[in-house]
């Protein structure tokens, strides 16, 4: 099953709003364009931020009229889009059709007259809107798990708290909000997203992690004459390149921390072995990472990206399996010996690669399958794939989904972690190099292992809450055959039945089961999920 036929994709969507839809509803299907395999994560990246440039971003009072406000607005140009959404505030997203609109609307903002305080004069694209009227919720409905089929349980988790399309908008343009700021020394920096922000598996609430790229200026393709007379730049040397991103990072955090509006919390977190500067940016409600130099996490970003985009299963199991992991605390959003987000996905993309036939291919088949354009050495490691959609020839796998979690738990509560290492490159398992609990190679950086952080003991847990969640969803299962479901709209079942506290493992410090009707449970927990920021950094 390729997955990504177009028509069975929207006729597959067509049935699901006819099945949920209370109101009758009319669709409108548009014929596709001539294109219809996913956009590379570079293009789909270039025109985020090409909208991000033309954007700005306006705190509104709570009761902003949107027919003013957008007349306003308009004198300055077109608009293309325009949303509102809440975070300290409301807050209006606005991306005009051109960007001299941005600079016309920038031109006639006015500085602020204050009395008693200083201000730091710094302008950048986010204004305050002085008036009054309207707000928009952005409350969405939770899905009525229990009446669905697990398959469909798993869509409607995944709709529900993946990004939005405005989301992801905000995101970018805080990315170009923040070059803004860098590039009062770096003028042709940009400001890139990575993580899950931007590689299909990102759940609302998730940090932003963010990629100071500064490789337009750093020369990486200039070739000096072989002959004759030429110019160079004198630049400043130091000892190492990470001595360099640490400089760069600490300057930049200074000015955050100093001169950006809305921006609280600065923290240097410059010893790392990745360095980074982490702080919360308030008119976004992200919680931000700047790092710098940290081109194979882009990498990675590009290669999670291309992996969910081959057939969408991979992005629902990724997803769900993410969801599973927070709501037992196998994830965490305080870093420490817990398993990461990162982790998880690769250990999902494994389990893939071993299917019958393989859902998805090797890293190193998609190193064979790269062109001239994909090849990329990133300071001494392989990093090439292809990524060209249409090069890469999937095998016939109809494996649905309920099949799919209930396998990924029997196949984890089974693995050998005590002797093998798990291996996205190769599509199997190999022989430990190192004596580390979990053991998953870094895909690119393949001396590393991408979970050292992880104890004992959390692999334990891992591996006992993969045991009960087999079963517990084999019981669902059991129960279907022999038809006796029970009402299916207020029994805990299939997928929610995974979601709630763990009863059969006993494991220290997890919340008692409560008395607590277990559907009043199942939504308490989703609404954690939906609101709890996510998760641990490695
Ligand atoms: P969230 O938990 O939703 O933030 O998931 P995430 O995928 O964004 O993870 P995180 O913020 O921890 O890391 C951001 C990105 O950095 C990941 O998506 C990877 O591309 C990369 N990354 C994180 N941890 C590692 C690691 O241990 N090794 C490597 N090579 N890359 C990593
Ligand atoms: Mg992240």
């Amino acid at each position: 099953m390729r997955g990504r036929n177009p028509v069975v994709k929207c006729l597959n969507t067509i049935e699901t709003i006819l099945r949920r839809s209370e109101k009758p509803v009319i669709v409108v299907v548009f014929p596709p364009g001539e294109k219809d395999e996913p956009k590379s994560l570079s293009e789909l990246m270039a025109d985020r931020q090409e909208q991000a440039e033309k954007s700005v971003l306006i705190s509104c009072p709570s009761r902003t009229n949107e027919k003013k406000f957008l007349k306003f607005l308009s004198k300055h140009g077109d608009i293309n889009k325009h949303f509102f959404y809440e975070s300290y505030g409301v807050y209006a997203v606005v991306e005009f059709a051109r960007r001299d609109s941005v600079a016309s609307l920038l031109e006639s903002a006015a500085i602020p007259s204050v009395n008693h305080e200083c201000m730091v004069p710094f302008k950048s694209r986010l204004l305050s809107l002085s008036n009054q009227s309207l707000a928009a919720s952005t409350d969405r409905i939770l899905p009525a798990l229990m009446s669905l089929q697990v398959d469909d349980q798993i869509g409607a988790l995944t709709e529900t708290y993946q990004l939005t399309e405005e989301n992801s908008r905000l995101r970018f343009l805080v990315c170009s909000l923040l070059k803004d700021v860098a590039a009062a020394y770096f003028p042709e920096c940009t400001i890139r997203p990575f993580g899950s922000s931007v590689n299909g598996f990102g759940k609302l609430g998730c940090d932003l992690d963010m990629f100071l790229d500064l490789d337009s200026i750093s020369g990486w393709n200039f070739k000096p004459p072989k002959s004759g007379l030429s110019l160079e730049y004198q630049m400043k040397r130091t000892n190492s390149e990470r001595h360099v991103t640490q400089s760069i990072l600490s300057v930049i955090g200074e000015c955050v921390d100093h001169f950006w509006p809305g921006c609280v919390g600065v923290q240097k977190i410059l010893n790392a072995r990745c360095p980074l500067v982490r702080f919360a940016h308030q008119p976004s409600g992200f919680q931000c990472d700047l790092t710098a130099n940290n081109r194979v996490a882009m990498k990675s970003t590009e290669l999670l990206y291309l992996y969910g985009e081959l057939d969408p299963r991979v992005r629902s199991l990724v997803f769900t399996v993410r969801c599973w992991a927070r709501a037992h605390g196998v994830t965490s959003s305080i870093p420490g010996a817990w398993i990461t987000n990162f982790s998880l996905t690769v250990m999902v993309l494994f389990f893939l690669q071993k299917r019958s036939p393989p859902i998805i291919p090797t890293l190193d088949r998609l190193r064979d399958l790269a062109g001239p354009a994909d090849e990329s050495v990133i300071e001494g490691n392989d990093c090439t794939f292809a990524t060209d959609f249409s090069k890469i020839q999937l095998q016939s796998n109809t494996d649905t989904l309920e099949q799919l979690l209930g396998d990924f738990f029997e196949f984890y509560a089974m693995f050998p972690f005590s002797r093998m290492s798990i291996n996205i490159r190769k599509g199997r398992e190999q022989n430990k190099p190192e004596m580390a609990p979990l053991h998953i190679q870094n895909p690119f950086e393949t001396s590393l292992n991408v979970s050292k952080n992880v104890n004992t003991s959390q692999l334990d847990r891992f591996v006992a809450l993969c045991q009960e969640s087999a079963w517990l969803l084999q019981q669902s299962e059991t129960r279907t055959q022999r038809g006796s479901s029970g009402n299916r709209t207020t029994t805990p079942w299939g997928l929610a039945t995974l979601l709630l506290p763990s009863k059969v493992v006993g494991i220290k410090g997890r919340k008692k089961y409560k008395k607590e009707g277990a559907s009043e449970r199942i939504k308490s927990l989703l609404e954690t999920l939906k609101n709890k920021n996510e998760e641990p950094k490695s």
